[in-house]
């Protein structure tokens, strides 16, 4: 028998966690759009929700579902005092919309709970991050908070980081980026790494800029980059990098919607 949407999206059939599927199917006609599985991502990780809590909310297309429920059930009465902690500028314009109470990490050091999307999810719930843009708000806010759980649609489970062939992307101050986008070049040669900068407007010739004021350097890897803090330490320590996109260790909670259900992986 069919399992409407519905009931999923409003969790009533959620009754397994740590890798097993719960209310399965999510369609038995197999053609739920890319964005209505973000979506119930999304309204599965706002179950987790409680009144009087500081939330950090996330950027994205995934995101966006989560940060528009929140506000849905402040409306209704069903959370009330929620203070939301954005993570860009972007977040921060919708939160506004939905009437979300918004503070910063200045005003609020701990952060119960942060909810995200991300661009790759390893099986180790190692993230990549920041294909949006917003990686160095999200890694502050989501590094101060109790729980992280993080929203995805099955194409972003990968089974390595940078497995997906897409953009590992590493925030750079705009002075000499070409120097410090070489550093990077070298640095992951031997993994066949592509730089490029970040570009934006109508003909793609304008630096894309973050939040933050500064660049976007997209790393392609064509291999495994093997230990990730090993990684991270060798690009951390290179002057002129802000930060990058790889989020290690830090999820406690991912939610993954497919076509064949709901699965929830906590640490
Ligand atoms: C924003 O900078 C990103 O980290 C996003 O959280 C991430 O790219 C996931 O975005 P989507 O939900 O739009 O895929």
């Amino acid at each position: 028998m069919a399992i409407p949407c519905t009931h999923l999206i409003a969790g009533e059939k959620s009754t397994m966690e740590n890798g097993v599927l719960i209310g399965s199917p999510l369609s038995t006609t197999g053609i739920l759009s890319q964005d209505e599985l973000k979506k119930i991502a999304a309204y599965k990780a706002v179950e987790y929700v409680e009144s009087n809590m500081v939330l950090g909310l996330g950027t994205g297309s995934t995101a966006k579902h989560a940060v528009e429920r929140i506000g849905e059930l402040l409306r209704q009465g069903k959370l009330t005092n929620i203070i939301g902690i954005p993570t860009s500028k972007q977040t921060q314009a919708q939160a506004i919309s939905c009437g979300i109470t918004l503070s910063d990490l200045n005003s609020h050091p701990i952060v119960d709970l942060a909810i995200d999307g991300a661009d790759e999810v390893d099986p180790h719930m190692n993230l990549v991050k920041g294909r949006g843009g917003s990686l160095l708000r999200e890694k502050m806010i989501e590094s101060a908070t109790k729980k992280f759980i993080v929203i995805v649609d099955e194409s972003k489970m990968v089974d390595y980081i940078g497995g997906s062939g897409l953009a590992l992307p590493v925030e750079v101050v705009p002075f000499c980026w070409k120097f410090s986008a070489e550093r990077l070049r070298i640095l992951f040669e031997d993994k066949g790494c592509v730089v490029k900068l970040r570009t934006m407007g109508e003909n793609g010739e304008e630096p894309y800029v973050t939040d933050n004021g500064n660049y976007i350097v997209d790393l392609y890897l064509k291999e495994d980059l093997g230990d990730l803090s090993l990684a991270s330490d060798a690009i951390l320590r290179l002057p002129g990098i802000v930060e990058h996109g790889m989020f290690i260790g830090m999820a406690t909670t991912v939610i993954v919607a497919g076509e064949l259900g709901i699965s929830l992986k906590n640490k």
